[in-house]
């Protein structure tokens, strides 16, 4: 098994976790009636439920949190993090926020008609969800590949552009307010996009006049896919790549969360003065003043420290070795998975590994009961129970693609070890599988009922 680069860190505090009893594992899932958001946070052992907002600060950030100048207005911690935002990204224009979709929120409310279409390679949940709210349809332009989960190809999240151009000429530019890409692909397997992609979607977006914003959550994860990966890239530095992206743009939204390295924060640059001023406007209704948007001085301090760490080499080179590590370590124990490794997430692939258990008996969910009912396990259903709808018109139920599991690695928090033992985790599971069985709801919302639904085995 390939090592990864050691942690460029060592611990200087630490929090406990404890693996509870098999027994007291299997009554906890019960309690929660199946669904792992329902599961008390300390009854995990590994929560690998979501990288967002859950990575180790380091001694710097927490230093700078006390340092944090809490002014309303004005705060040496928003011009610390301008400056930052500047180097990085280069926009003319940027709000804080306090997540990411706060940002989304702000954007869609202000660009979106009823009607409107909204192109990307995939929408992130939050940003589908904010562009539906404003009578909007989102729009996933992938490249058909993404849903081969055995296709090894280095760039798998790229926007598809011939369906790009299909699309505008189909939809007319007066119904396409602007147009978006997610680095990476959250969506969609934690998928890097290449520079070239994003090259070549800008040009088609401005040729039609469309503005073009990017959605960065893991925009340092992809930059560094593509120093390793594209051609031409391997001498240029990350901050050198992040700059060649971010030109292409008119702008971008990001939750924080993920590679600046905090707990909360968001923002959401333009180029447009006048676009600027109106999300100013929005800003200060729902989020606070420009200098701070939803945050604690203290908040952007930690960000604009955060996103320097973010885009280190040694840290980035550590952190998608050990998502390789953990692909690679799962497949050896036997798990099928999204292929190659994302950058943030390994992606069980449940279809394959239990193929008696059927779509509407929810794989996906079977198996990541089993990986909490056997290892305190937490990952996220990303499948049936999240995406399958009723069709309007038949009532018949329509099936994603894919009935994948999530394992969403946290920043700087788990250890080889940890992984390890996931993998050992895969094994025993692997021996008992056929004896795994499918779940049914007992209760489940209309919208988004993966959070709060309710099931039992079948
Ligand atoms: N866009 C992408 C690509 C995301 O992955 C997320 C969050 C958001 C936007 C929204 O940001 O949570 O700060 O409001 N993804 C998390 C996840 C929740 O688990 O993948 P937020």
């Amino acid at each position: 098994m390939k090592n990864y680069p050691a942690e460029p860190f060592r611990i200087k505090m630490v929090e406990p976790i404890r693996l509870i009893s098999q027994k007291e594992r299997k009554a906890a899932l019960s309690k929660a009636g199946y669904n792992l958001f329902g599961l008390r946070a300390e009854d995990v052992f590994i929560d690998m439920l979501t990288d967002s907002g859950t990575g180790s600060m380091s001694q710097a950030q927490w230093a700078g949190i006390m340092m944090g100048d809490e002014s309303y207005a004005g705060a040496r911690s928003y011009y610390h993090l301008a400056e930052v935002m500047q180097d990085i990204f280069g926009f003319e224009f940027f709000v804080p926020t306090h997540q990411g979709r706060a940002a989304e929120s702000i954007i869609t409310s202000l660009l979106i008609k009823p009607g409107d279409k909204i192109p990307s390679n995939m929408h992130f949940d939050t940003t589908d969800g904010n562009i539906r709210a404003r009578q909007g349809q989102p729009v996933n332009l992938v490249n058909n590949q993404a849903f081969d989960t055995q296709a090894i190809l280095p760039f798998k999240g790229n926007l598809d552009t011939e369906k790009l151009q299909q699309f505008i000429k189909e939809t007319g530019v007066e119904h396409i307010p602007f147009g978006t890409i997610t680095i990476t692909n959250n969506a969609g397997g934690g998928q890097p996009v290449s520079l070239q992609n994003i090259r070549e979607v800008s040009e088609i977006y401005h040729q039609y006049g469309i503005p073009f914003f990017i959605d960065a959550c893991r925009f340092a994860e992809n930059a560094f896919f593509i120093k390793q990966r594209e051609a031409g890239y391997q001498d240029k530095s990350i901050l050198e790549i992040t700059r060649e992206i971010f030109k292409l743009a008119d702008g971008a939204w990001m939750s924080a969360k993920k590679d600046a390295l905090v707990n909360i924060g968001g923002f959401l640059a333009v180029r447009d003065e006048g676009l600027f001023q109106q999300i100013s406007n929005e800003l200060i209704l729902r989020e606070g003043f420009i200098s701070y948007g939803g945050l604690a001085g203290r908040d952007l301090e930690a960000m604009a420290i955060g996103l320097r760490e973010g885009t280190d080499e040694n840290y980035l080179a550590y952190r998608l070795g050990q998502t390789a590590y953990l692909a690679e370590t799962l497949q050896a124990a036997g798990m099928p998975i999204l292929e190659p490794a994302g950058g943030h997430a390994v992606y069980l692939d449940a279809g394959r590994f239990l193929p008696h258990i059927p779509q509407a008996e929810f794989p996906g969910q079977a198996l990541a009961v089993a990986l909490y009912q056997y290892g305190g396990i937490r990952g996220v259903e990303i499948g049936s129970v999240m995406f399958a709808y009723p069709h309007p018109d038949t009532q018949e139920m329509v099936y994603p693609k894919l009935e994948l599991v999530r394992l969403a690695i946290p920043r700087r928090v788990y250890m080889q070890s940890h992984l390890d033992f996931i993998g050992e985790t895969v094994k025993e599971i692997l021996t008992i599988k056929e004896t795994l069985r499918g779940y049914q709801f007992t209760y489940a919302p209309k919208l988004l009922r993966h959070f709060t639904a309710r099931f039992e085995p079948v």
